[in-house]
């Protein structure tokens, strides 16, 4: 009872998460907005990311054609059970945490840099797969790099210190894909369920079904997405990276009755 999305979902006036404009000339402004948005929200949106829509989009159309091959193609790419390593794919019905399981299937593979891909991991259909996926990583390290900067700013630090603390030219990009298939009792299940994300910030691109759900004021609120905004989550190492000026936002996701719903989390 505590849990069941369709009781815990809070109706009524909705607060949204910030939406930041990135391309702001105002720097100041821009470096504030960023800040408070981490601090009192722990996730906000971007638009204006730069991140040309046609590589948001190749991205999202070749997951979704892995995603649709037959169960024999995509195990192909299955994590083994007693694999240390996080990438692979896999899926979350067929696992309990607690005797709860989550309407899930996903991928996760490294996309940066390159001595950390493994491209065993990577599908080889369809045959795009790989040219999408590279490109979007080599458009994403430009946002992040600008994240990382304001978020340094706002901690008194210089820009390039939060991005040189978490890896610098190491830091590594682990790219998520979610894969929430339609289901019979929405009202029941979770997608994902409640948690913090362990990285420094995640970057994530929904398709254009809503369901992610953030907590805020002892209530979970739907966060309505905005069409080609990147939604940015501050994860577990930045807060404390931060003595927890800025927050880990607790969040989790709704499935839908009808519709297939993915995402793209790095
Ligand atoms: C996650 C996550 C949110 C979403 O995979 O960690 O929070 O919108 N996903 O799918
Ligand atoms: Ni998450």
């Amino acid at each position: 009872e505590k849990e069941q999305p369709a009781i815990t979902t809070f109706h009524g006036y909705i607060p949204q998460v910030p939406t930041i404009d990135l391309s702001d000339p105002d720097e100041e402004k821009l470096t504030r907005l960023i800040v408070e948005a981490s601090s009192e929200w722990g996730m906000f949106q971007i638009v204006n990311h730069g991140i040309p829509s046609d590589v948001i989009s190749n991205l999202q159309k070749v997951g979704k054609e892995f995603f649709e091959l037959p169960q024999e193609e995509k195990e192909l790419y299955a994590k083994s059970p007693d694999s240390k390593s996080i990438q692979g794919y896999g899926s979350k019905l067929q696992k309990e945490v607690e005797g709860k399981k989550a309407w899930v299937d996903h991928l996760f593979h490294n996309i940066w840099p390159p001595p950390a891909i493994d491209y065993q991991f990577w599908p080889k259909k369809p045959p795009t797969y790989r040219a999408a996926n590279e490109e979007y990583a080599k458009w994403l390290q430009g946002v992040a790099d600008k994240l990382f900067g304001r978020l340094s700013l706002g901690l008194g630090l210089g820009e390039g210190t939060l991005k040189e603390s978490v890896g610098g030219d190491e830091l590594l990009y682990l790219l998520k894909i979610n894969y929430y298939p339609p289901c019979p009792r929405p009202d029941l299940a979770l997608g994902v369920v409640a948690h913090t994300d362990m990285s420094a910030i995640t970057i994530l691109i929904p398709n254009e079904v809503q369901g992610l759900q953030v907590f805020r004021d002892d209530h979970w609120f739907d966060v309505k997405y905005i069409s080609n905004a990147l939604v940015i989550h501050v994860g577990d190492q930045l807060e404390i990276l931060s003595n927890g000026k800025y927050k880990a936002v607790l969040h989790r996701t709704t499935v839908n009755k009808e519709k297939t719903r993915m995402s793209w989390p790095v």
